[in-house]
């Protein structure tokens, strides 16, 4: 690079992505706080750089797009990017990087974990040994439910869907069912995965698991009027984002037995608020967004990240982009 481009890190990520950056010659300003900066922070730091590297918790919005209408690309570090206004971005001819795949495994973890735990009320059962409720052995209690032969309905089966089906498939012989716009025919084939009709998904899961993105199609699918059609004794896991499911409905089909348990990675808001109903149910269990968190899945998304702004600069594409359309547009320069 003749003279380098300046980069914006608005988080603290792992070391390997920062390294490459710095020694493919990029310039690097590193956001040293641990919280996520403010929108006012954000626009005013990026005015003077050529590349963002962000992540979900940065609001990438149309007036932050349009006021820093000269950064040259954004790389997320993340496979959602329901922060970001694409568009918008696109319109502004901003490619957008994102880091798919490398976290499916991690993730898809996160939610058999929280199949499992649910089903057997691991998070409740917990917090009754912290208060000193262990007391005897009993017969008849603290009774959960086994997985083996039941039917997994996956909401979105793509990347991490898919890792999830299998590991349900091969852990427990379990059906697998699913409703996406369009097939998954290696699905079918790998798994037998029947696509389903969103009624007959929510009428036949005994675990519905959601894995789609967060869209305007996708927010609040899981409302009330869907969770009354479920089976009373279906588990519902989110580890995909918070506002896929209505959370005052989804309280509300717990309490009144519409379903019969929930795994939640995600939440709306988030931070959840620590009494929140769901925290002292007996059948949810809630992480706070940690399905990415392995070392081995954030260094790579660290690199995924890190690579899509080398190569942008090197070849004028990137590995992993969300808006091919934005690439080679004509836009506005640093001001
Ligand atoms: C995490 O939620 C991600 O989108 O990578």
């Amino acid at each position: 690079m003749d003279t380098p481009k300046r980069v914006l890190v608005s988080r603290q990520f792992p070391e390997i992505g920062i390294e490459l950056l710095a020694r493919a010659g990029f310039e690097l300003t590193l956001w040293q706080k641990d919280r996520p900066m403010y929108p006012s922070e954000l626009a005013d730091l990026s005015m003077n750089h050529h590349a963002l590297l962000c992540t979900l918790s940065d609001m990438i919005t149309k007036p932050f797009l349009q006021q820093c209408s000269h950064l040259e690309i954004i790389s997320q570090f993340a496979v959602g990017y329901d922060n970001i206004d694409v568009d918008e971005a696109t319109r502004l001819g901003i490619p957008i990087g994102f880091t798919p795949d490398i976290m499916s495994e991690a993730t898809a973890d996160i939610a058999f974990g929280l199949m499992i735990a649910t089903a057997r009320k691991m998070f409740f059962l917990h917090k009754t040994i912290l208060a000193g409720e262990w007391g005897y052995f009993k017969p008849r209690g603290n009774l959960g439910m086994e997985l083996r032969g039941k039917t997994l309905g996956v909401f979105g089966l793509g990347r991490i869907g898919m890792k999830m089906a299998k590991r349900c498939k091969d852990a427990y012989g379990m059906e697998i069912i699913y409703h996406n716009r369009h097939p998954n025919p290696r699905a079918e084939k790998e798994l037998n995965a029947a696509w389903v009709s969103f009624d007959t998904l929510l009428a036949q899961s005994d675990v519905l698991s959601v894995h789609c993105v967060l869209s305007a199609q996708t927010r609040g699918v899981f409302n009330w009027d869907v969770f009354k059609q479920m089976k009373p004794t279906a588990i519902f896991i989110n580890t995909a984002r918070g506002p896929i499911h209505n959370e005052p409905d989804l309280i509300e089909a717990l309490c009144s037995k519409k379903i019969w348990g929930a795994g939640l990675d995600v939440t709306d808001p988030e931070p959840m608020a620590k009494d929140n109903p769901l925290l002292s149910m007996e059948t949810v269990c809630v992480l706070p967004h940690v399905g990415s968190g392995t070392l081995e899945a954030r260094n790579g998304m660290s690199r995924l990240a890190a690579e899509n702004i080398i190569e942008f600069y090197q070849t004028g594409t990137l590995p992993h982009v969300v808006n091919p359309m934005a690439l080679g547009r004509k836009k506005n320069e640093l001001p």
